[in-house]
């Protein structure tokens, strides 16, 4: 990962700390009047380190913020120029990850069948399961995109549907990457219903 910091600054990959080695690290640091970054791709908070890390700053008295990221989900939906909600399209939209346990699959069965937008992070090495379960429950044609490194200059994204998407990704393979599936992605915005919705506004303003 490219980090553009002062020459002073050191840098360490977090993966190889345990938490309770990171919240070690910290109290040296604190200690040393230094301030310490944990950088996080996305979002903190969503399959990030906010969880285990917060626990053990407040229990240690260990002062700290949160800077907010744009979650891969959100970065996916603004390359494809698509969004995620929309009028007559569906108003739900669910963030979820997958490995293959059972509890994980009866989970996936469930939002599945929802008919809603839905992100699978961390996905793609089951990739195959992950249709399967979407297509007992929605149509073969319900449309799917894999979006790799949203926003970096690697970015690269395929398109396919529930019945086609194992070929393409077969033939034209990416390396991680959100799985992002629903009618979203290619359905018309319910222009009567927002019309309706423009109108309703309008007189509660006029009231
Ligand atoms: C441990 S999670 C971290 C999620 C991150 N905290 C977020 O807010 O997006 C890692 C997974 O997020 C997804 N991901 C993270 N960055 C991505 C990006 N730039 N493009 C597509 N998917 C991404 C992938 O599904 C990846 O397996």
């Amino acid at each position: 990962m490219f980090v553009d910091t002062k020459s002073s600054c050191r840098i360490l990959d977090t993966f190889t700390y345990t938490y309770d080695e990171k919240l070690d690290y910290t109290k040296k640091a604190v200690a040393e009047n230094k301030i310490l970054s944990f950088i996080t791709m996305g979002d903190p908070a969503l399959y990030g380190m906010v969880g285990g890390l917060i626990d053990r700053f407040e229990k240690n008295d260990i002062a700290f913020e949160i800077i907010p990221g744009v979650n891969a989900a959100i970065a996916s939906s603004a390359v494809l120029k698509r969004g995620l909600t929309g009028m007559g399209v569906t108003n739900t939209f669910v963030c979820t990850s997958y490995n293959n346990h059972d509890k994980s699959r009866k989970n996936l069965e469930k939002i599945a069948a929802l008919g809603c937008t839905v992100s699978v992070f961390m996905g793609i090495d089951n990739l195959k399961e992950i249709i399967d379960i979407f297509a007992a429950y929605r149509s073969k044609q319900t449309p799917i995109a894999i979006v790799s490194n949203a926003t970096w200059h690697n970015e690269k994204i395929i398109h396919g549907n529930l019945g086609n998407i194992m070929d393409i990704f077969n033939h034209d393979k990416v390396e991680g990457g959100l799985i992002l599936i629903g009618d979203f992605l290619n359905k018309e915005y319910d222009y009567d219903l927002e019309r309706q919705f423009i109108e309703m506004k309008k007189k509660e303003v006029k009231k």
